[in-house]
């Protein structure tokens, strides 16, 4: 059984994180550097990322000039999938994120990157989360699985196992990889908006792919600092989306 909301614990009350897009107030310098940025990760990208994240791309109009608008964009997003976009001004706490995400509610960065730092970030701004995560939550069933994963992030964090929910995020939602047919792919938000990690992450040979399971995720740590030394590497995106939607809060947290 899921946490019900009134069960959850006061640090949930999430919409105190949210602030103005402020998207009038973006220059069009901070445009043009989303139009650089959008133009060469696609180009990098190229068939290097799953086919659902470029279906995501067209179906909400991602390619369309300028920062996007985030009412625009939730008109497009929740009428499909039912999850909508808040802006934050930096990154938000643990609980506070998997609450979000729980209710369908995806935390958007109201600032961009400069173009003298194109490829450095202290925390993710808006093209890291609106490029790299914001295609995938218009598939269905990937947008499903977000939302359990924000469920089991609610339910571990109260009882003291958030790194485990953590992990889990982190081996899919963020970092993970998938093959698609008999060709690996990009899945994970962080390596789709990398301009340098997405190759990497599938070319190096000096870095793990170990196949991706639950208990592996949970059980293997992360770097925030530096490439990963290892992806986990799903079967499929069906495979991801079902393993992790068939994981309880009680599993994730029984020892
Ligand atoms: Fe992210």
């Amino acid at each position: 059984m899921f946490q019900s909301q009134v069960d959850r614990p006061p640090a949930a009350h999430w919409p105190t994180y949210v602030v103005d897009q402020g998207w009038a107030d973006f220059t069009a310098e901070d445009h043009a550097v989303w139009d650089l940025l959008f133009e060469r990760q696609v180009d990098l990208l190229g068939t290097r990322v799953i086919g659902q994240f470029l279906d995501g791309i067209d179906l909400l109009r991602l390619s369309h000039p300028g920062i996007p608008e985030l009412g625009e964009l939730n008109a497009m997003l929740t009428s499909r999938t039912g999850w909508r976009t808040v802006a934050v001004p930096g990154l938000v706490p643990d609980p506070i994120f998997f609450a979000m995400l729980s209710e369908r509610v995806f935390p958007i960065g109201n600032f961009i990157r400069t173009r003298d730092e194109l490829d450095y970030l202290e925390a993710p701004d808006c093209f890291h989360d609106l490029f790299g995560h914001i295609p995938m939550l218009a598939h269905h069933d990937f947008a499903e699985m977000v939302e359990h994963v924000g469920r089991l992030g609610v339910a571990a964090i109260a009882a003291g196992h958030g790194e485990r929910v953590a992990r889990i995020y982190w081996h899919s939602v963020e970092f993970g990889l998938a093959r698609e047919g008999e060709e690996l792919k990009i899945l994970g938000a962080g390596l789709a908006s990398s301009f340098g990690e997405a190759h990497f992450s599938l070319e190096s040979e000096t870095v793990e792919r170990l196949p991706f399971s639950v208990e592996r995720a949970v059980n293997t740590p992360y770097r925030h600092d530096v490439f990963q030394p290892r992806y986990l590497v799903s079967g499929s995106l069906d495979q991801t989306v079902a393993d992790v939607l068939a994981l309880s809060p009680e599993e994730l947290q029984a020892d």
